[in-house]
């Protein structure tokens, strides 16, 4: 795929690694939409990157907002071949803590970001991409998620944080064998993550 002729939405693009990609891509040339719920910062960086890019505020957890984002990314774009999943919460939380047992509803809202908000996003996306005209490659689009390594090793204060990133890792291959057909790659990354100490103390803390 060639960069300078994607046109991409990326969540989370307002802050931390969407950011990075945001301005990886647009560096390159591409059309970026940055979906996030962060307007100062989205805004911003929309305005100092250029006419190429631009904030649609969104909310990864609603069917509605993110519809309209997407909707209107392809609008602007004219089409819509690369979406990254970026948005995620990363709060740490120990099933029984000092407090009592952990909220569901903590539980509920990480699970709701980090792994609904994806499957969203992705099955927005795809409905759009598969409507693109394919390159000589066969290829209509790629879909990148971000997982983490707790997906797979997740640490004391991470069972919602880990559940829902092993979802993200779950989903990943049946809707690539989904969307093979039609030439959309999805692929899932699985960083490291930033400060591993410091989340081993913030659980002993809670
Ligand atoms: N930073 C790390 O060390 C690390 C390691 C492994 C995985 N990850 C994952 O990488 C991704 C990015 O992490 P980061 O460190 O750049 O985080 P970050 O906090 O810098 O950025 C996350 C962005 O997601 C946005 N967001 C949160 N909820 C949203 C929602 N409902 N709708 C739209 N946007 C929403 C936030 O506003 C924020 O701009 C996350 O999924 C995180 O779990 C990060």
């Amino acid at each position: 795929m060639n960069i300078k002729d994607c046109m991409a939405a990326v969540t989370g693009g307002a802050s931390g690694l969407g950011e990075a990609c945001v301005r990886m891509l647009s560096g390159a040339g591409a059309k970026v939409a940055v979906f996030d719920l962060q307007e100062d910062r989205g805004g911003k960086l929309a305005r100092e990157l250029g006419n190429n890019v631009v904030f649609i505020k969104t909310d990864v957890t609603s069917d509605e907002s993110t519809q309209a984002s997407v909707n209107k990314a392809v609008e602007l774009f004219g089409g819509l071949n690369v979406a990254i999943n970026c948005a995620g919460v990363g709060d740490p939380g120990k099933a029984v803590s000092k407090k009592g047992p952990m909220p569901l509803s903590f539980f509920n809202r990480v699970v709701q970001i980090n792994l609904v908000g994806t499957f969203n996003v992705a099955r927005l996306a795809a409905e759009k991409m598969i409507r693109n005209q394919p390159q000589d490659t066969g290829e209509r689009g790629v879909i990148i998620n971000t997982a983490s390594i707790a997906a797979f090793d997740g640490q004391i204060g991470q069972p919602a944080y880990s559940a829902s990133k092993a979802g993200v890792v779950g989903l990943t291959l049946p809707l690539a064998r989904e969307f093979a057909e039609y030439g959309i790659r999805v692929v899932t990354i699985a960083p490291k993550l930033r400060g591993l100490s410091r989340m081993k103390m913030k659980a002993k803390e809670i």
